[in-house]
């Protein structure tokens, strides 16, 4: 049977920063109030012509050299994102393909929110455990300061924009499988965060673009609460599905939304600082690309090494949830 072993990670950071000052600019906030309702002081901001394709294909770049592949092993690409370049075709895997230089391969969108990472690497584990693929490249990435509302103060200074990738590969060797993916969802939530126009049922039209409802809104308050049940709850079934206790983790990569979701996550969770990946102070809520943008720092910081545990925890709209846990697993 092939297994399948997560190898490398890869991110691409936007260059401009947009900082709580910069919002204080524009809303009624403070650095302050953002800093202790968030735990956010800045956030990358895309170029006006760099879309979630090109940061999506920087990242995939990184991520195919450091599994040691070629760009031509690649045999499948999952993007996950809700800020498609285009809003219903192609699809922006189609288009992060050819920028790759790859001319025949299976290339789809998925789109899952904040969750949307966890979920692609899920459809990378099942095609590679159905024997039906060897390379599956996986694309978290994200410009969500195109559907972002800066009338909005609840809402608009949580996101940015970012990416990020992984190479998941076959292998016989069982010590480097993904050890469990686990995906959920309830569309009873749905109205929880949504943009409620420019799809097929409220089409683009004036009173859409006037009113902003193809940007995102979002009810921050109950959701901060589902968040921080469902994180918690996602992460003890896995943990005692598997036998292993919060000290048995080495690397804790939670959806990056708000530091208070986090630490309160952690703290229920009784998973120490040390084990924690924390991101959004610098790059805030980046969706799909959150928790791959948290790994690949690390990762570049030296903290995650051959063989340690990783456990990924996301949470998003629709409501959608996934957790997933791995040996980090590079090719020797
Ligand atoms: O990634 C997908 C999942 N998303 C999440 O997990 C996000 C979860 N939600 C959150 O992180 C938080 O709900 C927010 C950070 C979005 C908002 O924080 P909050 O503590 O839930 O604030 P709130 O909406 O309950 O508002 C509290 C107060 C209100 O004032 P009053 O009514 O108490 O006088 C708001 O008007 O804070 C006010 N407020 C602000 N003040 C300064 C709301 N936004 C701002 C702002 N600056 N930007």
């Amino acid at each position: 049977m092939a297994y399948a072993a997560f190898r490398s990670i890869g991110a691409y950071i936007p260059e401009k920063i947009m900082t709580n000052a910069d919002f204080e600019k524009i809303m009624d906030t403070s650095d302050e109030w953002i800093t202790k309702r968030t735990g956010i002081k800045e956030r990358r901001i895309a170029a006006e012509d760099e879309y979630p394709s090109d940061m999506g294909a920087k990242a995939a770049t990184l991520a195919i050299q450091r599994a040691g592949i070629e760009v031509s092993d690649v045999d499948l690409i999952v993007f996950a994102t809700v800020t498609p370049d285009y809003l219903c075709m192609p699809s922006t895997a189609c288009v992060t393909a050819s920028k790759l230089g790859l001319r025949d391969v299976q290339a789809f969108d998925i789109s899952a929110a904040c969750t949307g990472f966890v979920y692609a690497l899920s459809v990378a584990k099942a095609f590679i455990e159905s024997g039906m693929k060897k390379n599956v490249l996986i694309i978290g990435a994200e410009k969500y300061t195109s559907i972002l509302n800066y009338e909005d103060r609840g809402t608009a200074f949580i996101f940015g924009d970012g990416a990020g990738a992984a190479i998941i590969s076959a292998t016989e060797n069982k010590d480097e499988a993904i050890v469990d993916v686990k995906c959920s969802s309830d569309g009873d939530y749905d109205h929880l965060i949504m943009t409620p126009g420019g799809g097929s049922k409220n089409p683009c039209s004036p009173e859409v673009l006037e009113q902003k409802l193809a940007c995102i809104q979002m009810k921050g308050n109950e959701t901060f609460k589902l968040a921080v049940k469902t994180l918690t709850s996602d992460v003890q079934v896995m943990l005692e599905k598997h036998n292993l206790k919060p000290e048995d983790i080495k690397h804790f990569i939670p959806h990056q939304a708000n530091f208070r979701i986090i630490k309160a996550v952690g703290e229920a969770l009784k998973l120490t600082e040390e084990q924690t990946v924390v991101t959004v102070d610098k790059y805030g809520n980046t969706s799909a690309a959150s928790i791959p943008m948290a790994m690949n720092y690390a990762y570049e910081q030296g903290r995650i090494k051959a063989g340690e545990n990783v456990l990924f925890d996301a949470f998003g709209a629709g409501l959608t949830w996934g957790s997933a846990l791995f040996p980090f697993s590079p090719n020797k």
